[in-house]
């Protein structure tokens, strides 16, 4: 079974905690791109959605789904969004897409956030398999990544590339992520980072994991 099935299947078991007529919170990646060709099919579809990116923004209204702001219909009932790495406590790592800044607001403006993925991003330990994505303010550019190295990261900038939120994204490798929360808190409280790819203190409630043999509910 290829990857793009497995998105499929993940994608199509988030629709269960979909609510007809409802505004739900949208992530963002491919994961999520399949799941709102999915939501544009619903037969009684969603009232809106609240996005977290650009690219959905617009895969949305692509399919004739409202796209409203945050300020509107907050508090949200359900988030769907991907992620990179998810650990047994349902803590991810998040921001390949370098959408995890807007991410994290619109998952913690919701009430549960579903977590669609595949059974490749499941790690016994967050930071095994990708390094940690962290937004940074351009103008704060050189203070950050010296504070980052200080912190025992190897910083690596995405060259020429800037997040929907006109900043850098910064690949972070060789962080100690044993305290995934402290680090969460210690990566933020740095001037110029506007938000950092952990998510810990809003982790996921449900993570959907599709594999050969069906989609898993994994849940604390
Ligand atoms: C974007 C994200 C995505 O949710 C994450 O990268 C997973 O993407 P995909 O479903 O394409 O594997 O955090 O910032």
């Amino acid at each position: 079974m290829d990857q793009d099935e497995l998105k499929r299947m993940t994608a199509a078991a988030a629709l269960e905690y979909v609510k007809p007529g409802s505004v739900i919170g949208v992530g963002s990646g491919t994961t999520v791109a399949v799941f709102i060709e999915l939501l544009g099919a619903m037969p009684e579809g969603v009232r809106a959605g609240v996005s977290s990116s650009e690219a959905s923004s617009e895969a949305m209204r692509s399919l004739g789904i409202d796209v409203v702001t945050l300020d509107r219909a907050r508090p949200l009932d359900v988030y769907v969004d991907g992620a990179d790495e998810v650990d047994p406590q349902l803590r991810l790592i998040k921001g390949r897409g370098a959408a995890h800044t807007r991410e994290k607001v619109v998952a913690a403006a919701s009430d549960r956030f579903i977590c669609i993925v595949d059974e490749s991003k499941i790690v016994d330990r967050l930071g095994s398999k990708m390094p940690l994505p962290v937004e940074c303010v351009p103008m704060a550019e050189a203070y950050v990544v010296e504070r980052l190295v200080a912190l025992g990261g190897r910083p690596v900038k995405r060259e020429g590339f800037l997040s929907d939120n006109g900043c850098l994204i910064f690949d972070v490798h060789g962080l100690d992520l044993s305290d995934p929360e402290s680090m969460e808190v210690g990566l933020n409280a740095i001037p110029g980072v506007l938000d950092n790819g952990l998510f810990v203190r809003r982790r996921a409630d449900v993570v959907l994991c599709a594999a050969a043999s069906g989609v898993r509910t994994i849940t604390l």
